[in-house]
Order: structure tokens, then sequence, then C-alpha cells
């Protein structure tokens, strides 16, 4: 269609002032209107009515991409909405993405068209420009992250005529790919004091989302202020110390009342990370009504686990909880403190996020804005679309001057030091090749594989960068620094629950800044979990282009990896088997990613049993290695020792934080005890990927993906007397139960018509499943 309509925003929004405009268009329908179709999009977030009534119940639109790059325009059937003779289009645009962090500009703009199609063949469109009148309402000021300003005593007035915008009007339009947003569940809030006599609501879920605000009796004028904090302390004082990472103004919503016998609100373009508010304003829990609505992708929920320990049970829905919380168009590390897209966090936990709800046009989504953002040199963004660095050019400059460090995001940019990092950048490898494994779609891979392909040629280049420090090693001395990669940055394991290295402790003794840490672990490099993440990217792009049939780059990724393996194995594991002492994770990281030759296994295994003794069997991976720490132990003959680490319930543990009421998976741990770091970080909610896979046993397979082929594998251990788990599938329903009574195993099974199911028992059965139903009885 032939339209051209313009960019258009208030002409005196900007940096300094911040308006969140309004805009409004009145028109006349003819009779005998056929269909009418809206297009709209804009730079910020839109809520968009026609007379008075909302066009969709879809919330943050037009979603968050790389907005320089493409843009999601969204289309809606608004016929039922219009009536003959004269309508009244209009809209609110709020920061959203667009201008929170100011990351990718000062402006909200608006952009679209109404489409009006009569009967007899006529058609009239409706363009955003100049004949749109803009002003501002009761939305003062709106940040996704501090909250807004709400004055319900104004009304739109003093109406101007809309201009065209001049700022950078984005990138390319395209067809939303955006799994709608939507309001999901509601918890109604249970009024209680704190241990300050504060007016506080507890949810009874740690969730994000906002609230909607019933109010009786109040004044004109009168300011009602409400924090969202995700935890009481421990002495019982609401909080928001353990996810405001410090900042000033912080979840927080300002409702000035008009003074109605009853008034309702709901934040518009806010979204909180929260499970208790609490209330200033009012005297009395009688005049406000408070109900929590979780706000998210509203993905379909496609497994359930359950066992006979509840609180692993609990354990899987906060996990979906976190996922919940985390998943909003983006997904983002924790719903508070920086609800930054980090890419190492989603890697970690795409395929238990596969498990628990159908995360496949999500990921598709956002793995295209990976593309878009990579930079030229072929390293990939620790955050994307980046809300780590600045997009804003004029931003950039203006920052810059007090932040010289300040990296630019996008293929032109210079990138953030964290963007070297393995485990984070190697998100670009892993997520699709998960994505096809979980649902057999090709396209996943013949996509992304470039993106995976620079990526990987990315770390190889720096692993033949020569690290001063390391000179005397035998790797330089035998001629094969090229394979071990000791240089860089990289946040490694990333949180592991142990004290920090005793130089570590002294920079930060001595004064040392973040900053100085960063620098200083760019000149040290962590040869072991560098060679090793680029080792297994290696592997996995060769298996990727085996698929794609790019036989070339089959062998030669694979010849890669083994010499890179082969390194490993020769200069990062000492002959005693020894690879960092104190630690479980560099003995996991190395079994999980086959980086141990048969010799050394033994010894490797040894010294992990060890570790496991000394921590009295409390896990200490970090972000990288516990999703593989059960699997790995299992795999080993290990199972015991991965049970008693699972159902263990002191800290560090996946257990503890449930004991002490935890809804959701915490970013640490002790984070309950301590009253520290977020609790709401999806990360170590991956160990749901055993429960499905080891505990109940279905595990999806490579020469039947998106499993049209699956093994049926349970693993009987710990307390647990039964466990059962269920996945939709696209051919329908796996499910997979045990019990165990007096010695006896009863295994029962359902498989997809179309699909083929290996089964496994403990007692060493197997069976080759087709579609049906099955009850076997097992030893053990
Ligand atoms: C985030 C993590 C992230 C990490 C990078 C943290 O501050 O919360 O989830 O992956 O930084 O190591």
């Amino acid at each position: 269609m032939n339209v051209s309509p313009k960019w258009i925003c208030h002409p005196q929004d900007g940096r300094e002032t911040r308006l969140v405009p309004v805009f409004r268009r009145r028109f006349s329908v003819k009779s005998s209107l056929k269909s009418a179709v809206l297009h709209l999009t804009a730079h910020g977030l839109y809520e968009t009515e026609i007379n008075g009534k909302a066009v969709t119940r879809n919330r943050f639109t037009p979603g968050f991409t790389s907005y320089y790059y493409r843009i999601q325009v969204q289309k809606y059937d608004v016929t039922g909405l219009l009536q003959q003779g004269s309508n009244e289009w209009s809209t609110t645009v709020g920061d959203g993405w667009w201008r929170w962090n100011n990351n990718f500009g000062y402006v909200l703009a608006l952009y679209g068209f109404l489409e009006l199609n009569y009967t007899d063949g006529s058609r009239d469109t409706i363009v955003t420009d100049g004949q749109f009148d803009v002003s501002t309402g009761p939305i003062i000021r709106t940040d996704l992250q501090k909250g807004e300003i709400y004055d319900a005593c104004v009304i739109p007035s003093d109406w101007i005529p809309a201009v065209v915008c001049t700022e950078h009007t984005g990138g390319e339009l395209i067809e939303t790919q955006s799994v709608p947003v939507r309001e999901m569940e509601t918890f109604a809030g249970k009024a209680l004091r704190d241990r300050a006599g504060n007016l506080v609501f507890d949810f009874g879920q740690n969730i994000a989302g906002y609230i909607r605000m019933k109010l009786r009796n109040t004044k004109r004028g009168q300011m009602i202020r409400i924090k969202h904090g995700e935890a009481l302390t421990p002495d019982g004082l609401f909080s928001t110390a353990n996810c405001d990472g410090g900042k000033q103004e912080f979840q927080e919503i300002r409702y000035i009342c008009a003074g109605r016998e009853e008034e309702a609100y709901t934040p518009h373009f806010a979204v909180f990370g929260f499970h208790y508010c609490l209330v200033e304003g009012l005297e009395d829990f009688n005049d406000v009504e408070l109900t929590a609505v979780a706000v998210y992708s509203a993905m379909e929920e496609t497994g359930k686990f359950t066992c006979s320990n509840p609180l692993l049970n609990r354990l899987v829905e906060n996990a979906r909880w976190s996922q919940k919380g985390n998943f909003l168009d983006v997904p983002v590390d924790c719903p508070t403190r920086e609800r930054n897209t980090w890419t190492g966090d989603a890697m970690i936990y795409c395929r238990t996020a596969a498990w628990l709800m159908n995360v496949r046009e999500f990921f598709d989504k956002w793995l295209r804005d990976q593309t878009i953002e990579q930079y030229a040199s072929g390293k990939v963004g620790i955050t994307f679309p980046s809300t780590s660095s600045i997009h804003h050019p004029e931003e950039v400059k203006r920052l810059q001057e007090q932040n010289p460090g300040l990296t630019v995001a996008g293929p032109d940019g210079n990138g953030h030091i964290g963007e070297d990092s393995v485990g984070w950048g190697d998100s670009s490898v892993w997520i699709p090749y998960q994505m096809y494994l979980m649902y057999g779609d090709i396209s996943f891979l013949e996509r992304q594989y470039d993106t995976a392909k620079r990526w990987t040629d990315y770390s190889l280049r720096c692993m033949k960068e020569k690290n001063s420090r390391y000179q005397k090693e035998s790797w330089y001395q035998n001629g094969d620094g090229d394979y071990i990669y000791d240089t860089r940055f990289h946040y490694g394991e990333w949180n592991e629950p142990l004290p920090p290295e005793p130089e570590i402790l002294k920079l930060f003794a001595e004064g040392g800044t973040p900053a100085d840490y960063v620098a200083y672990m760019a000149q040290v490099g962590r040869p072991e979990v560098a060679t090793a993440y680029t080792a297994r990217s290696c592997h996995i792009l060769a298996e990727m282009a085996g698929m794609l049939g790019k036989e070339g780059d089959a062998v030669y990724y694979g010849n890669l990896f083994e010499k890179i393996r082969t390194a490993y194995d020769r200069y990062l594991i000492a002959e005693n088997g020894i690879i960092r002492e104190g630690h479980q994770a560099p003995y996991i990281r190395a079994l999980a990613l086959n980086l141990v030759s048969e010799k050394k296994k033994p010894l490797v295994i040894n010294q992990l049993k060890k570790e496991l003794k000394a921590a009295g069997y409390h896990l200490n991976t970090g972000f990288l290695s516990t999703v593989y720490l059960l699997p790995v132990l299992c795999d080993l003959g290990l199972k015991d020792e991965a049970f008693q680490i699972l159902e263990q319930t002191e800290a560090p543990g996946w257990l503890h934080p449930i004991i002490l009421g935890a809804t959701t998976m915490l970013e640490n741990w002790d984070g309950m005890d301590t009253f520290r770091d977020s609790f709401n970080h999806y990360s170590f909610g991956a160990v749901c990927e055993f429960l499905f896979e080891y505990v109940a046993g279905i595990r999806p397979r490579f020469d039947g993906p998106g499993f049209q082929k699956f093994d049926l594998r349970p693993v009987i251990g710990g307390t647990l007397t039964w466990a059962k788990a269920e996945y939709k599938t696209t051919y329908g329903r796996i499910r997979s139960e045990w019990s165990l009574k007096n010695g006896e195993l009863t295994y029962l099974c359902e498989v997809p018509d179309g699909t083929e199911a290996h089964l496994l028992l403990p007692d060493g059965q197997r069976h080759i499943l087709q579609g049906g139903y099955y009850e076997f009885k097992a030893g053990l």
C-alpha cells in the first residue's frame, strides 16, 4: 500500500524535558465501513485507543528490538471500535527501552496509519503527520525501572500540532515477531505492618509486573507513593537494598489523587520486580486495595515435573517464575537492579527455558538482534539489544566526556571490554543449537550460523595473541600457544560461592575499583575457561556445519576442536589430574566439554571426588558449570553424590533459599540470609534440565530433533520414591513416570504418535517404543 506516514513527536520533547506525549487525531468514517486496520509503532512504548477503547491487550508494544536496525510494527483489526461519523484515535507514548538509560534516543515518536476499507471498494487512510494534535496527559514521567509519576488531576489540554521528528528515525520497519507481552497471573495483596510500622502489602509471590491499585476517600492532590521490593529484611523491614544497585530512584509509583470517592490506577510503561509493596501517604489499610499483576511474554507452559520431594517441586516452579519474571520480550538477568539482556544467562538457561515454556518464537526474535548488533570484528555483545553500551551517537558523545571508557553499541561500535568474554559470546553458538535440538527447526541453524562462526573465528584469533605473563609456560615453549586462550577479559565462572582469590582481595583492599578489577583480569586472562569454551564452540560449530551440509567447515572446526582439546589436556590439566584446587568447576567443565584424555580421566575424576567431599557435598560451581554439575556426576556413575548435592538444604544449594521462603531463583545461594543481590535471577534454575532429562529421564536427540526421537533414561536416586514429568511437543505429549515400592520400579510412559523413544531402565532393559502408553516393571 502506498502510504507515507511520518514519525511525529511533541515539539518540546527532548533529553531535558522528557515529556510523555499524547497524540490525538479526530476523523470521520463514512457509512458502509467494511474493515479497518491499524498499523502502529513508536520510538518508546505506545498505548493506543480508539473512541476511548484500548485497541489491544498486548503490553509494552512495539517491543524491544535493535531499534536502529529494525523496529516492529503491529497490525490490529479495529473495525469494531469505529463508528459512522466522528471518531477519535489517541495514543500515549512512554519512554520504554528507547529512552531507558537514554540508550537509543531523546525524543519519543509515533508512526503508523489507519486503513479504512469501504464496501464500495473505496479506501481512506489516516497517517501520522502534522494533522495530529499532541499534548501531555496525567503521566508526568515514566521510566521502565524508576517508575511512574501520575497526576490523576491532569486531563490533556492545550493541544498543539504534532511535528515531524528530526531525531534518528530508527531502522527498517518490520512485521512484529514478538510473542505478545500480556498481563498474566494476578495476586491479591495482604496488608501488614513491617517492623517499623510501615504499611506493606505481601503478594505471596516474587514477580515482574506492576500493581492494580484501588483507592477510596482520597483528597484531590494527595500523593500516594508505592515502592516495590523483593523481600523484607531478615529483621522484618521493607527494603530494596538487595536489588536496587544503590539507585536513589527505584521501582516507585507516585500517584497524585484526583480526589474521587473511588479511583483506580495501573502503571502504563513501567515494570518492577517485586513481592512486596510499601505504601506511603495513606493512614489506613481500608483505603487501598492492591493486586499484583505478572506481566511477561505469553509463552505457553510446556513442561511439568513433580516428585516425592516437595522442595524440588517448588524449585521447578521457582525457576518457572524466574523465567516469567525475566522474559518480557527479551531475556534479562533480573527484573530489578540491572535488567540487562545478558547473553550468558540466556545461554545457560535456554534449554531449561524450553522445558518449562514454549520459547521458540521468543528466542527466534531475540537471536536476530544478536546478528544485527554483532561487531565488525565478530565479537558478540554481552547484552543485546545492547543495554550495556549506548546506541545514541549524541548520548555517547555527551557521556564520553564524563566517562571516556564508555562503549558504543552496534556493528560499528567499539564494544565493551566484557564482550570478549567466552561463555557470554558463545551464546551465539549454543542457543541456536539448543533451539534446533528442542524444536527441530533447522532455520535456527541456517540463520544463526554465520553469527556463530564469526564469533568463534574472533575467539580463535584472540587465542593466537600472546600474553607475556605466561611466556615461560610450556604451551609457549612447545609452540602450542595458538591453542591456549590466555588473553582478554572473561567473566569466567562468575559467582562461584567461594572467597575471592587473594590477588583480588588485595586489589580491592588497596582501593581498587571494579574497573581496576576488570583491567587486571584482562591481563591475567582465564586460560582454563577461555580455552574450554572456545573448544566447545569449535565442536558445536563443526556439528552445525555437518547438519547444514557445510562439509569443509565441519572438518575445519572439528580439527580445531581436537587440537585445542589436546592442548587443554596437555597444558591445563596437571599430570596428577589437578586443574585448580578448591574449585569443582574446572573439573566439571573439562569433563562436560570432553577435554580430558582417557589417560587423565580417572585422575581428574579423583580430584573432583576430593573436591566434592571437601565441600561437604555442597556445590561450589559458578554460573557456567553449575548446569553441567549433576549430569556430569550421574554420567560418571556418581549418582549418589549428584542427589546429595541436589537435595542439600544448606547453602550453597538449590533448596536452601526455598526453605527460607524463596518463590524465585536467587542470584546468590545465601542471598536470603545475607539480604544481598537479586532474588529473581533465573540462571541457576537451569538445574531443571537435570530434573527433566535425568530424574524423569526424557532426553532429546540430535538424530530426531524436536523430539521426533528421544531417549527415556530415568535415574532413580536420593530420597525420591517417585517422579513424573510431561512435556508438550509438536507431536503430542511425552510422559515419563516412575515409582518405587519394595525395591521394585514401576515405569510408565507415553510416547506420541510419529515419534520413537529409546528406553533404558536402571536394570539394563532396553526397548524401542513407538506411539502409545507403556508400563514396565524393573529392578534397580
Ligand atoms: C549479572 C549477571 C551477568 C553478569 C556478568 C551480573 O551483574 O547480573 O547475571 O551475567 O553480571 O557476569
